[in-house]
């Protein structure tokens, strides 16, 4: 083989394509992905099936049932998209908004930003509102952008990721319907970690991901649509040729752009109608079933308790090192804690000898937060006793051998007290 390719020329050994793959046994705790549920992972090991075999047809409806119960909704229309999380988002977005439509982005960080691109490429009239990094919007801030804007859809985050805020939604949607808008939320980090009330808090779309607090890989992307988005899509129904039904009428809106991300087309697809679209990703669906089966099975108030509880004790122990937590802590998601990286200390490559001495992987940070800031998740699988303890363990010696001054063990036993408190 000729090592004439730039990725080929980096291969250490190009002998090392013959050998089984051997993925290293990391402990997962950046802001996902995590590390995935054993269940979730025999889940996907099961043989396919083909996506019109009845038995398969019954799961697709299970799926949907559980993810109605993930999401707190009753919406019919709650699937999955093929794809990771930011596939959910474009669907949404090229299925809901016609050309020069208006959409308003609530941005509190990047995943913010992210909407604004996938708005701006689906060719909407965008307006953002943008939160200062480490804070979110108050109500008030929404409702006076909502109402000079006049949008039809508002997409925002539950949780970005990038700044680890949380953004409280309870009356967002309320405001938004009071002006005629519909509210497109990205709960990609945040569901299955903290309470997410789709219908309670009318909610038109909220669009997940299963690679943090659920606890399985990425790959698949839940939905939920309210009935007002379901017929906002629908009317811009046109059913791609050779599939079409002889009394086939096209909707009286203009087609979807993209065939893969065609909503309307994807609930025909997860109907009874069973329309062929793409090629069902069997094994992500067995993946995202287990994923939501776990979830439901332990229960909402435990799950969430777990993750706060986490998020409490890595917060405890990181004070307890001296360091400082990034952010507004009031709205702080609990499953990702922003943490500054202390003076003098060299962040990348604190961050390698965690990663090659313990096998613990902690994330870095984008844009403004970039070098200032590490982001250390504890959610879904990992959101654990263990997993918080042995990641603050291994911090207390790479901060040590950095040189960073403070009380040592400090960080393990205020983490452990955190959770001796609350008896757990
Ligand atoms: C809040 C948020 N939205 C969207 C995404 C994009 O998800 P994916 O990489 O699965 O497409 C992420 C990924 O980290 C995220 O944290």
């Amino acid at each position: 083989m000729k090592a004439d390719l730039p990725e080929l020329a980096a291969l250490e050994d190009e002998a090392s394509i013959f050998e089984d793959l051997n993925p290293a046994p990391r402990l997962l705790m950046g802001p996902g992905p995590i590390n995935a549920d054993p269940r979730v992972l025999r889940a996907m090991s099961g043989q396919l099936l083909g996506q019109f075999d009845p038995q398969f047809r019954v799961y697709m409806k299970e799926t949907m049932e559980l993810y109605r119960r993930v999401l707190e909704t009753r919406n019919r229309w709650t699937f999955l998209i093929d794809g990771t999380a930011r596939s959910a988002i474009e669907c949404a977005m090229v299925s809901a908004v016609e050309p020069g439509d208006r959409v308003l982005v609530l941005a509190f960080g990047r995943f913010g930003q992210l909407k604004a691109e996938i708005a701006r490429r689906v060719g909407a009239d965008l307006r953002v509102a943008e939160a200062e990094w480490g804070t979110v919007f108050r109500p008030e801030q929404v409702e006076a952008a909502v109402k000079a804007f006049r949008p039809k859809l508002v997409a925002t985050c539950q949780g970005d990721t990038s700044t680890t805020m949380a953004q409280p939604l309870e009356e967002i949607g309320k405001i938004c319907h009071r002006y005629g808008a519909m509210l497109q939320v990205d709960a990609t980090a945040t569901v299955g970690g903290m309470p997410l009330s789709t219908d309670a808090w009318e909610i038109d779309c909220v669009t997940g991901g299963l690679q943090k607090c659920l606890g399985g890989p990425s790959g698949s992307a839940p939905i939920t649509l309210s009935e007002r988005m379901a017929e906002a899509i629908y009317q811009r129904r046109h059913i791609e040729e050779g599939l079409r039904p002889t009394n086939y009428a096209p909707g009286a809106g203009q087609m979807i752009s993209s065939n893969y991300f065609d909503l309307a087309m994807l609930m025909d697809y997860w109907s009874d109608l069973a329309l062929n679209h793409h090629t069902e990703a069997t094994t992500m669906l067995y993946g995202a079933r287990e994923c939501a089966r776990i979830f439901v099975k332990e229960g909402h108030a435990s799950v969430f308790r777990r993750h706060a509880l986490a998020s409490a004790a890595m917060v405890a122990g990181a004070e307890a090192m001296g360091l400082k937590v990034f952010g507004d802590k009031a709205h702080k998601m609990p499953n990702v804690t922003g943490i500054y990286i202390p003076a003098g200390v060299n962040g990348d490559r604190a961050r390698n000898a965690l990663l090659n001495d313990f096998n613990i992987e902690i994330g870095t940070s984008f844009g403004p937060l970039h070098g200032k800031i590490w982001r250390i998740g504890a959610m879904g699988y990992n959101a654990r006793k263990d997993c918080v303890l042995t990641t603050l363990a291994a911090i207390e010696t790479v901060l040590a051998a950095e040189g960073h001054r403070f009380p040592r063990g400090a960080g393990v036993d205020a983490a452990l007290a955190v959770y001796c408190a609350a008896g757990a």
